[in-house]
């Protein structure tokens, strides 16, 4: 029996590849390439010595979805697959919701079809919008703020139905906060398309000379140094917290929420400071005008995911830079860089 992880040549679920493989899972990767790159499966053959079953598809091919559960004995599904930037959300809403809703939406049919009931779902912070106050609990009501996080939202409520109309389904939807950082063998990482959105990109990026400078979208929030405050977790932390919910899901039904995030803000100009302790390498910066839409503080209260999955974040910021350094170094252009050697 083995778990389809789909998305699983992307930034976060090619960390999940390695954890689950190191837990003795066999595994099965779904992913239309969109965003990302074919090497980053090569790189977690390289990184775990086993070989990785990849059908480059889009999970919006019902058909070839099918093909995917009649050739594999699937138990569960990671569902990591999705598009994931708030601004391009905002341009093109139908295509998000597309991607992210209907794909859901033909997953579980052919999940249902193959009587596969076990999904662990890629949710985000997102959903819940401008928070009333930090930090940010699991029952807080979602009021998404962008198409992004209303595709986010509409897929949990979607699967929140399904298990209604058939309580053999076990889900559980994991609201990440802030992913950043690498596997510490430098192997993969995040390799966004074109200019990243994200801060911790743009920091390596600029760390790299890739990039001038970072601007720093505002000062004024009220933070403690006016900067914006975000949970940011190690991407192993999060990997790993898939584990610990796939668990759950196979030794319970129904649907669950939780935050995975590590519970401690970081602002901009602390996060700065924290990459150029970690790598000795200077990160010059501007004040620019605040990004429209951006939150002051957003940071999750984790302890549900403590008591519930028995999972809490083990690394710190200090790892987070070093790491995420460690990819952008061996990797300057990402999976375009020339082949890498092991440095873990
Ligand atoms: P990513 O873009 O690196 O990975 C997503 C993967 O899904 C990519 O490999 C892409 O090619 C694939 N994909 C997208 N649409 C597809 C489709 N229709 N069919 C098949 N494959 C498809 O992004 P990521 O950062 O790894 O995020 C993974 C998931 O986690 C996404 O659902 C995202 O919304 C969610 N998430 C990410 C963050 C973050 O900050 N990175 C935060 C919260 C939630
Ligand atoms: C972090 C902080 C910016 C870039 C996003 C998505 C969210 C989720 C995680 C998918 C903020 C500041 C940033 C820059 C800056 N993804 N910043 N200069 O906006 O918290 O969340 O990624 O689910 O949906 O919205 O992350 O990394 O973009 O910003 O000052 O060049 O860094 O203002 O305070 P964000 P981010």
């Amino acid at each position: 029996m083995a778990i389809l992880i789909t998305g699983g040549a992307g930034y976060i679920g090619s960390h999940i590849c390695v954890e689950l493989i190191y837990a003795g899972y066999d595994i099965i990767v779904v992913d239309n390439l969109s965003n990302s790159n074919r090497e980053s499966i090569k790189r977690v053959e390289l990184i775990t010595g086993k070989e990785i079953v990849f059908y480059q598809i889009d999970i919006l091919s019902q058909n070839d979805l099918e093909t995917v559960f009649l050739e594999n004995s699937i138990e569960a599904v990671i569902h990591c697959a999705g598009l994931k930037a708030v601004g391009d959300s905002v341009k093109a809403p139908l295509h998000y919701y597309q991607n992210n809703v209907t794909g859901t939406i033909i997953l579980s049919k052919v999940m249902k079809k193959f009587n596969v009931k076990k999904m662990v779902f890629s949710s985000s912070a997102t959903v819940y919008g401008i928070p009333e106050f930090v930090p940010i609990r699991e029952s807080f009501l979602p009021r998404p703020i962008n198409p992004y996080g209303r595709s986010k939202w509409m897929i949990e409520e979607i699967l929140k139905d399904l298990h209604l109309s058939n309580n053999e389904w076990s889900i559980t939807l994991l609201r990440y906060f802030n992913p950043i950082g690498a596997h510490k063998s430098g192997l993969i990482g995040e390799d966004p398309n074109g200019i990243p959105n994200n801060l911790m990109p743009i920091i390596t990026q600029v760390a790299a000379g890739k990039l001038n400078i970072l601007q720093v979208y505002g000062n004024c929030y009220p933070t403690v140094d006016g900067t914006g405050v975000r949970d940011y977790i190690h991407v192993a932390d999060l990997a790993n917290g898939h584990l610990k919910a796939l668990e759950k899901t196979f030794n319970s039904s129904g649907v669950e929420v939780y935050n995975l995030g590590t519970g401690e803000g970081y602002s901009v100009l602390e996060l700065i400071s924290a990459f150029e302790l970690a790598t000795g390498v200077r990160i010059p910066y501007k004040i620019t005008q605040p990004r429209p839409g951006d939150v002051a503080a957003c940071y999750a209260d984790p302890a549900k995911a403590r008591q519930g999955l028995g999972w809490r974040a083990e690394n710190g910021i200090r790892e987070m830079c070093e790491d995420a350094w460690r990819w952008q170094s061996n990797n300057p252009d990402g999976y375009l860089s020339e082949e890498a050697e092991i440095r873990c």
